[in-house]
């Protein structure tokens, strides 16, 4: 067979399955970076930010989930190593954040890395018909925008 389980061509999956991988350790990083800001940060603004920051890791989480099991729908083996995350990650590690202003900075430039690798996932996806995939991350792409703008406002 030259299709996979849901019709797609096996041939046209690779690239997919490639970048959704490469998306996952994205993931896998801002989630853990996002779970240190949560805990480590202090100041004014602690409560709101320890639960702001909370409510993200958690969706993150869900994301987290639906990319993986998209990659074994297509045919493919999500990583699983947190060596492979942060060999494929598109974010940075990051470590040792206190300040609520850095903190929020860190959530912003973590969710404008995602939306970028999202806006060429979502076309490396719809190149191989796979229309699937492309609505996937492009519910992400809008509700991550939002984010960027709500974080900004706090930031002023
Ligand atoms: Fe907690």
């Amino acid at each position: 067979m030259s299709t996979n389980q849901i019709g797609l061509e096996k041939k046209d999956m690779t690239a997919v399955i490639n970048k959704l991988n490469d998306l996952l350790s994205s993931y896998h990083i801002f989630y853990i970076n996002v779970r240190g800001y949560h805990w480590n940060v202090k100041g004014e603004h602690f409560f709101s930010l320890h639960q702001q920051f909370e409510e993200l890791y958690t969706n993150l989480q869900i994301q987290i989930d639906e990319i993986a099991e998209r990659v074994l729908t297509l045919g493919g083996t999500p990583l699983h190593a947190y060596s492979d995350f942060a060999q494929h990650s598109s974010i940075k590690e990051d470590k040792g954040v206190f300040n609520g202003n850095d903190c929020v900075r860190g959530v912003v430039v973590g969710l404008q890395a995602l939306i970028e690798e999202q806006r060429g996932m979502s076309a490396v996806a719809e190149e191989a018909e796979d229309q699937g995939t492309a609505d996937l991350v492009d519910g992400y792409v809008q509700e991550q925008e939002k984010l960027v703008w709500m974080y900004n406002a706090f930031l002023g």
